[in-house]
């Protein structure tokens, strides 16, 4: 595991996850009645989420998943928007797609979420081979589309909901390991940083029936899973109240139902922002073993004149002091990770030297980091100038993943020595000899199989580490 460095469109997945997936559907569901469902996910957790309630959408209507997109009757692609270069990567694979689809006349391609919604139907003229638009949330429209496109027709639903939140549907888990799974637990946001597509492309924040997520999360562990990830774009302004009014339930509440629907089940959360997230929260976490010491944080920039022009909201010190709670609440050994963004608009050398020594001062375990993409529409777009160029965008960038492959190795030298709690995920990419897992703080680890199996909970003594992976022995 590399630290993570992807500048085309992955977001906040772990790298192995983004290896991992690639995209591609695994599971299959086969009636072998109906018309075959082929769908690809890019961009962020949500998208991959939603492909497990669009293909349940899609069950009901009689149609199997395949893992081949040979065999579809139907291509989905639910892509993201959120740099120039996740919509040109769709658009390569539109390309491809053609391929098939002059093999198979009849083949079917829908373009869903952000892009989808970004583009509307404008969509339609410029890539001709699509037949269907569908935004974040019209997927129960998708019956009433398919049979327009079926009548001979292109068909398009782009119109965002205020309440939309899919509660009542049973997601298909798609490429799922069998050991951990996402629940979304909100949608849209509502905080509108100048750099960002999402409430564009999302719409506003609406959270979901607690009720319903506790349903999830226990069938999920009766199912067998070990691990689940509440999904939103900033979990921490989680907020539900029951129709009467008498139920409300905030994210830290949340976080503890979760936590405990079964206490052998690991909960993760994705992502908090710095301005909403709460001592409460952090001393929840502390609480139960079972909610894991690791927490996204992303700063996006360590300057606060920086950090004003993005609208993130807080400043250098507002994120610092949030830092240092986590570190007093948390302890040294909870994980931190960020995203980065390197060459806003107008940001100067010494504004982005004070990314780096932000980078210095939380010693994060892993960052996701990227250029600044303009993004039509946005905040920015409309106000500022995109004046860094490239070249200097690229330097700034690969500074901060130099800075930040220091920090990930001087953390995981801190974990070396220990003895580590490995839920384990499958086998290691290298050899069928040793199996790959996470610890509490998300980091990979890889020792000898030994009699051990997936889904596992395991002890291992980590006796070394590189910049992305620890590697140890399990002790039985
Ligand atoms: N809701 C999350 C982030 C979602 S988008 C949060 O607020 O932290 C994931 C990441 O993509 C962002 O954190 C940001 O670092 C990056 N990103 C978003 N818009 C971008 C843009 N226009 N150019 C470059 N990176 C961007
Ligand atoms: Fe985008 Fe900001 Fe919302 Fe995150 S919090 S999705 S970066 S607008
Ligand atoms: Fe991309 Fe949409 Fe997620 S723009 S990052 S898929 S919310």
């Amino acid at each position: 595991m590399d630290p993570i460095v992807d500048l085309d469109f992955i977001d906040n997945r772990t790298p192995e996850q983004a290896a991992a997936c690639d995209t591609k559907v695994t599971a299959e569901t086969n009636t072998g009645k109906g018309r075959k469902l082929y769908i690809e996910s890019y961009g962020c957790q949500m998208n991959f989420s939603d492909s497990e309630i669009v293909s349940s959408i899609m069950f009901e209507q009689g149609f199997d998943t395949t893992a081949d997109i040979a065999q579809a009757d139907l291509v989905f692609l639910n892509t993201c928007s959120i740099r120039e270069k996740a919509e040109q990567t769709v658009r390569n694979r539109l390309g491809q797609i053609n391929y098939y689809k002059k093999k198979k006349p009849a083949m079917m391609v829908g373009v869903l979420g952000c892009m989808a919604e970004r583009l509307k139907k404008s969509l339609l003229e410029e890539e001709k081979i699509v037949d269907l638009v569908v935004g974040p949330d019209a997927y129960r429209d998708l019956p009433n589309l398919i049979s327009e496109v079926d009548g001979g027709q292109k068909a398009v639903n782009v119109l965002l909901s205020r309440e939309e939140t899919y509660a009542d549907i049973n997601p298909i888990r798609l490429n799922s390991n069998g050991v951990s799974a996402y629940i979304s637990i909100m949608r849209g946001c509502d905080n509108m940083c100048s750099f960002c597509v999402v409430p564009f492309t999302r719409g506003r924040e609406r959270s979901r029936d607690a009720s319903s997520i506790l349903r999830e999360a226990q069938a999920l562990s009766e199912q067998g899973y070990k691990e689940v990830t509440l999904l939103g774009q900033n979990v921490d302004s989680y907020k539900w109240a029951s129709e009467d009014g008498t139920e409300k339930v905030i994210f830290a509440q949340l976080l503890e139902k979760v936590a405990l629907v079964d206490t052998n089940m690991r909960v993760r959360f994705s992502t908090s922002h710095p301005k909403d997230i709460t001592d409460e929260v952090l001393h929840t976490i502390k609480k139960y073993d079972n909610i894991c010491k690791y927490i996204h944080l992303p700063a996006q920039s360590g300057n606060s004149r920086v950090l004003e022009l993005m609208n993130r909201t807080y400043d250098r010190d507002w994120y610092l002091n949030r830092v240092d709670a986590i570190r007093r609440i948390l302890g040294e050994e909870c994980g931190i990770s960020s995203d980065m963004i390197a060459g806003f608009c107008t940001e100067t050398e010494e504004e982005h030297q004070e990314t780096l020594t932000l980078m210095d001062y939380v010693q994060y375990d892993y960052s996701y980091m990227f250029f600044y993409s303009e993004r039509p529409g946005t905040l920015a777009a409309r106000k500022l100038e995109d004046d860094i160029p490239l070249e200097v965008k690229k330097r700034r960038l690969a500074e901060i993943i130099e800075k930040q492959r220091e920090t990930s190795l001087n953390r995981n030298k801190l974990d070396v020595g220990r003895m580590h709690k490995v839920l384990v995920e499958g086998f290691s990419k290298k050899s069928d000899e040793q199996l790959s897992g996470r610890n509490d703080q998300n980091k990979v680890v890889i020792f000898d199989k030994k009699h051990y199996k997936k889904g596992d909970y395991v002890n291992v003594f980590v006796h070394d580490c590189s910049v992305g992976t620890l590697f140890g022995k399990a002790i039985d």
